[in-house]
């Protein structure tokens, strides 16, 4: 099988610097607030909905509905937009913009609950529509039905087969904090002020009457607190006795681990009566913020976030797919009960307030380690999620397609104000614009140099602008609308990727530009998905192993690239190289296709091996020593991308003959077998010794992943001179950190995994 291959360039090692400076938030002076609006008081039995199946987005799938502890699916018959429509409203959103039929997104297993349904497109839920009964059908898995929803979400909607709160929307929609005025410089994020409510004709207080230190933490996890603290009534009571208040709500009566205050039991105060509170004033609350949100440095070196728990995958600060630690090393939680309660014991361990949404189905993408938990059921005031009732997970309970994640409430920073983009076709795209002042305080916009731009800088830029992952980050943006250019402002960005905004990335002090016209000038395209590649560890360790190769079948291999420098001296067609060979399977374990950056039109044809190359460079493969330092030539592979195989359910769609489209499906893989040519690190030269070795995917952030901190893969080697031994092989983010230096260390024993040396 010579399907695939690779050719390798001249080494080149990029260096990146993770320097970090914090610099200037832009700070507005907008009150803090929460929207959290919750969901149309549930029915007490919910039916669950989901979505399921592939290739399908986070708003489109097929349709599957859990009845009598069982989940099913429904047939395609008489299917029709206005029962689109009530499901999508029933997942948490807007409407539909369509539907499928005969298993587009795959065969569902097990019932097929519904059938001929008829629903108007008004009911609240689709068993309120006409059907043939529950499980009364005649259709096989082929006619199963799916919908594709407007990617748009009922504003605060939450999770409906996982909220259990009864709220009231129509009468607490937001809550805000009111600093008083008077107050020194007012800096973001506002953490203590008179609480506001927010009902259909303006915001208005509470009377503090009975309110207690419950009722402020559910105030605080809404605002994106996970704590509160104590508030020096005497102070705000002067200023607050000369105000006219209105008193929307007393007797607020929460258990505290409500995430919204309308799930609170409440009493109103009459309508539009300037009620009063006897006794009382209006309720003050002070709450904590996140070591993230903190403005005081030495308090933030204190205050520790949870370290065996966290968040990987989402697109903004505060969500993301829910890892935690055991014996070292990070797995994930099956979706079984997950609720808005457990997801706020995740929020709150991690510095941030209550959880918004708690989200099934791997919506922020797959993980790929093990499944620790399953059925977490917390009741809300645990100190972390290894506190609340759980079940061990057992071989058939979970897939990493049912992974939790959650979406948590976080302090307003308005980070978001002092960016925008111009220019582009949408509003996903467009050139970077930052506000700035000059040195009498004067704001203006103005644009980034493109020099330094790359999909890391963009990374941040999309994240600050609240518009997901990136795409691409571009380095000319002339071929946009440039009527209305401003000037540039900033240059030499760098950022790690991590920063929350491009203030906090390293940057010139003055603008140092080669190119300053606005053509090259720093743009970005934003997208609400993205793929994710994450190589199979446990596979390159079982198949990993020496061949010593004659020279006479590597002439198509050195065409390529494919061996260390030396070669160029051997005394071909005599002779050998020794080769360290194993099997790469890559899996597209995000929620968009991996496809290469580039058009077919510049793909480079390998006629060595017969198939064109997408990628310049997809991954390198290293040998380093304990220095850090690489011993086996780096070897920059370029491939032919394409779905070797699937996930049950996902059917493939990128293949690599006949000039086929190339890239990698959602839940496939790409397998590149040990025993096809290039498939190796050339290791000739390598003397006997313990080593690690290293591959690394997309490694120039070519294309955009949601999460680049998985792309790397490391073993360590033990190389005797005729036999290879790799084990602890692991995912770049896979171990602790404390179980990572130790395995940095080797060749010191390391792990209680490498016993058999
Ligand atoms: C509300 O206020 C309006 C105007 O002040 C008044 O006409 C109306 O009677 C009041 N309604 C109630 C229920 O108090
Ligand atoms: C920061 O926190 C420390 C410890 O609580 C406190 O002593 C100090 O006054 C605070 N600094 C500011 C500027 O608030
Ligand atoms: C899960 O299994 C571990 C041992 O593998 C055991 O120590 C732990 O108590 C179990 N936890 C639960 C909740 O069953
Ligand atoms: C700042 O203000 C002074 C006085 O108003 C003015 O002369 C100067 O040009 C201003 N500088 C900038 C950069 O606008
Ligand atoms: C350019 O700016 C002018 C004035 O502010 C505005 O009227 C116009 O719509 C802008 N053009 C574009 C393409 O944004
Ligand atoms: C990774 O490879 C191992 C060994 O071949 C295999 O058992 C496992 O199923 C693979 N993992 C995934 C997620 O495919
Ligand atoms: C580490 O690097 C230094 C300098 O390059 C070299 O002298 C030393 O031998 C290296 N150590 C190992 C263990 O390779």
């Amino acid at each position: 099988m010579m399907e695939k291959s690779r050719h390798t360039r001249q080494l080149a090692v990029s260096l990146l610097f993770g320097l970090w400076f914090p610099c200037c938030l832009s700070q507005t002076t907008a009150p803090s607030r929460a929207s959290v609006a919750p969901t149309p008081s549930a029915a007490p039995q919910q039916l669950k909905v989901r979505l399921a199946g592939y290739p399908r987005k986070h708003n489109e799938g097929r349709i599957e509905l859990f009845y009598k502890g069982e989940w099913g699916t429904i047939c395609d018959d008489d299917f029709s937009i206005a029962n689109a429509n009530v499901l999508c409203r029933q997942l948490g959103f807007v409407s539909a913009t369509g539907w499928t039929h005969s298993a587009k997104y795959g065969n569902g297993q097990g019932k097929i609950w519904l059938d001929n349904v008829l629903c108007n497109g008004g009911e609240k839920s689709i068993d309120l529509c006409k059907s043939r009964g529950w499980g009364n059908s005649d259709c096989t898995h082929d006619e199963d039905a799916g919908v594709v929803c407007k990617d748009e979400r009922i504003p605060g909607f939450v999770d409906s087969n996982i909220i259990d709160a009864q709220v009231d929307e129509k009468k607490v929609e937001e809550v805000r904090l009111r600093p008083v005025v008077g107050t020194a410089r007012r800096k973001l994020p506002i953490t203590e002020g008179v609480v506001e409510v927010k009902h259909k004709d303006g915001w208005a207080q509470i009377c503090d009457v009975g309110w207690t230190v419950k009722n402020t933490r559910v105030v605080c996890g809404m605002l994106g607190f996970p704590h509160e603290r104590k508030v020096n009534k005497n102070f705000y009571k002067l200023y607050l006795e000369r105000q006219k208040n209105l008193y929307l709500l007393r007797s607020v009566a929460c258990l505290g681990s409500e995430v919204h205050l309308a799930a609170c039991p409440l009493e109103f105060s009459r309508p539009n009566a300037t009620a009063t509170c006897a006794g009382g004033m209006p309720v003050v609350v002070s709450c904590m913020p996140g070591p993230l949100f903190m403005q005081n440095s030495s308090l933030k070196k204190k205050v520790k976030v949870s370290s065996n728990v966290r968040l990987k995958g989402g697109a903004r600060l505060g969500e993301g797919r829910v890892e935690v630690l055991k014996d070292n090393e990070w797995g994930t939680v099956c979706d079984d009960r997950w609720s808005l309660l457990s997801a706020s014991v995740v929020c709150r361990e991690l510095g941030f307030g209550s959880a918004k949404e708690a989200l099934t189905g791997a919506r922020m993408g797959q993980g790929m380690g093990p499944i620790y938990m399953n059925e977490v059921k917390c009741v809300g005031n645990e100190k972390s999620i290894w506190n609340c009732p759980f079940k061990n997970i057992t071989a058939e309970d979970c897939q990493h397609m049912e992974d939790a994640a959650v979406r948590c409430n976080i302090p307003y920073m308005g980070l978001e104000n002092s960016i925008r983009i111009t220019g582009g076709r949408s509003r996903f795209e467009g050139r970077v614009e930052v506000l700035s002042s000059d040195t009498n305080g004067t704001e203006s916009w103005g644009l980034i140099c493109g020099e330094t731009w790359t999909t890391r800088e963009a990374m941040v830029a999309c994240r600050q602008l609240g518009l997901g992952y990136a795409n691409q980050g571009l380095q000319e943006t002339w071929y946009w609308d440039s009527s209305n250019v401003t000037e540039m402002v900033m240059s030499g960005v760098k950022c790690t990727g991590s920063e929350m905004a491009l203030s906090q990335c390293q940057h010139h002090k003055t603008v140092n530009c080669q190119k300053a016209a606005a053509k090259f000038s720093a743009g970005v395209i934003c997208s609400e998905t993205a793929s994710d590649l994450v190589l199979n560890a446990s596979l390159v360790e079982q198949t990993v192993y020496i061949e010593d190769r004659p020279l006479h079948m590597l002439y198509c291999a050195a065409e390529e690239d494919c061996l260390s420098k030396s070669a160029a001296k051997a005394n071909w067609p005599y002779g050998h190289r020794r080769l360290l060979r194993f099997s790469s399977q890559i899996h597209n374990v995000g929620r968009a296709d991996f496809k290469p950056k580039a058009g077919r039109h510049s793909w480079v044809w390998h006629a060595c091996h017969g198939h064109y190359h997408s990628m310049d460079v997809f991954t390198h493969y290293d040998l380093l020593n304990a220095n850090g330092s690489k011993v086996a030539e780096g070897h920059k592979a370029s491939f032919c991308l394409e779905d070797t195989e699937c996930q049950e359910g996902v059917s493939k769609r990128y293949e690599c003959a006949n000039f086929g489209d190339q890239g990698i499906t959602v839940g496939c893989w790409d397998l590149y077998r040990h025993d096809i040519d290039c498939q190796w690190l050339d290791i000739t030269d390598v003397k006997p010794g313990n080593y690690i070795m290293q591959v690394v995917i997309n490694p120039n952030y070519e294309v955009a992943e949601s999460d680049f901190t998985n792309n790397g893969m490391k073993c360590n080697c033990k190389y005797d001179g005729h036999r290879i031994w790799l084990h602890n092989c692991h995912i770049g983010d896979a171990f602790s950190e404390e179980a990572e230096k130790r395995f940095e260390k080797y060749p010191g024993q390391i792990n209680n995994r490498i016993s058999q040396l």
